[in-house]
């Protein structure tokens, strides 16, 4: 970051962002790519970009876009998101098929998806590539387009062994984050066809995300793709042998089969107690709901921190 090439963003004349831009459009297999400061912002972007203003947009109802996102599809988009009920936070064909609109004045015109993957409150779960491509598919023949939420596709890309260009395949636009587990400080591309970019661009300077000398923060977002993606599978195994160690502590439920990657989320009798004790142990946890919580692994977390956050856990479950 101290050493990188710097020139105006704004101008499109950071060496640097370019850099990183041309690697994420690359790995994605898309056109062009645009460096963000946000996952956020990318899900804005999707919705800005391929749902347009008074339209009705599909997206699982756990999905980030829709919780935790301050209502930006309909603040800055004008866009109704419609939320799924979910298993896993996967839908198929035939849920785009039973709630797309009928051309009837009375409703929104449906007019894109919006898939995440890995699905953050549904555990990290990973979306069979199959299933994946098959929804996509779908949403397409159905005259929609798709948005692709991949704030961890390269958690999804390691876990399933699919290349990321792969899993992006079937989506318009895919944003990801540098900031997760790839371990930059900061930083999101989104990824579209040149045409879809463009107009990114100007949404991107509406938001106020235009950033001048960005290369400084670019610069960990080129280092994170050369040399954090691998590494990936690291945390996932450390995160299983979290979840299968809570799984056998009293007063905690851990559904194992939903511990595909780098979270482990745990149900238990007081969450905020819990996270407590785990804090004043070292341990952070983040409290979801008053009786779930959920565990992250990360480039600095190794193995035998996971074996010291499961003698504080043990300890404040009693276990
Ligand atoms: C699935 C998903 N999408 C988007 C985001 C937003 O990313 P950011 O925190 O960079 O805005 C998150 C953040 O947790 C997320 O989990």
């Amino acid at each position: 970051m101290a050493d990188a090439e710097l020139g105006d963003d704004v101008f499109g004349e950071d060496p640097t962002v370019n850099r990183l831009q041309a690697m994420a459009a690359e790995l994605t297999g898309k056109e062009a790519a645009l460096f963000i400061p946000s996952g956020t912002m990318g899900n804005q972007l999707g919705v800005l970009v391929n749902a347009p203003r008074g339209s009705a947009m599909l997206a699982d109802s756990l999905c980030h876009a829709f919780l935790y996102e301050a209502g930006g599809a309909a603040v800055t988009g004008g866009v109704q998101l419609i939320p799924i009920v979910t298993e896993r936070g996967m839908f198929d064909g035939a849920d785009i098929e039973r709630l797309l609109s009928p051309d009837d004045p009375h409703y929104p015109p449906t007019r894109a998806v919006s898939l995440e993957n890995t699905h953050n409150r549904h555990g990290g779960v990973v979306w069979p590539p199959a299933r994946l491509r098959a929804t996509c598919d779908a949403a397409h023949a159905a005259g929609l387009r798709v948005h692709l939420d991949g704030a961890r596709i390269f958690n999804a890309s390691i876990a399933s062994g699919v290349p990321v260009r792969e899993l992006a395949a079937g989506a318009d636009t895919v944003t990801f984050c540098l900031s997760k587990g790839l371990s930059c400080p900061v930083g999101s591309v989104f990824c579209g066809s040149a045409e879809d970019i463009h107009e990114a661009l100007r949404w991107r300077k509406l938001l106020g995300g235009g950033m001048r000398q960005a290369g400084v923060i670019a610069a960990a977002g080129v280092v994170a793709l050369e040399t954090m993606v691998e590494r990936l599978a690291e945390d996932h195994a450390n995160a299983r042998t979290l979840a299968e160690a809570l799984a056998e502590m009293p007063g905690v439920t851990v559904d194992l089969t939903r511990v595909d990657t780098n979270m482990v989320f745990a149900q238990v009798s007081d969450a905020a107690a819990v996270a407590a004790g785990c804090r004043d142990g070292g341990v952070l946890a983040l409290p979801l709901t008053p009786t779930s919580l959920r565990f992250v692994t990360h480039h600095g977390v190794g193995a035998a921190d996971i074996q010291k956050a499961i003698a504080v856990l043990g300890e404040v479950c009693g276990g």
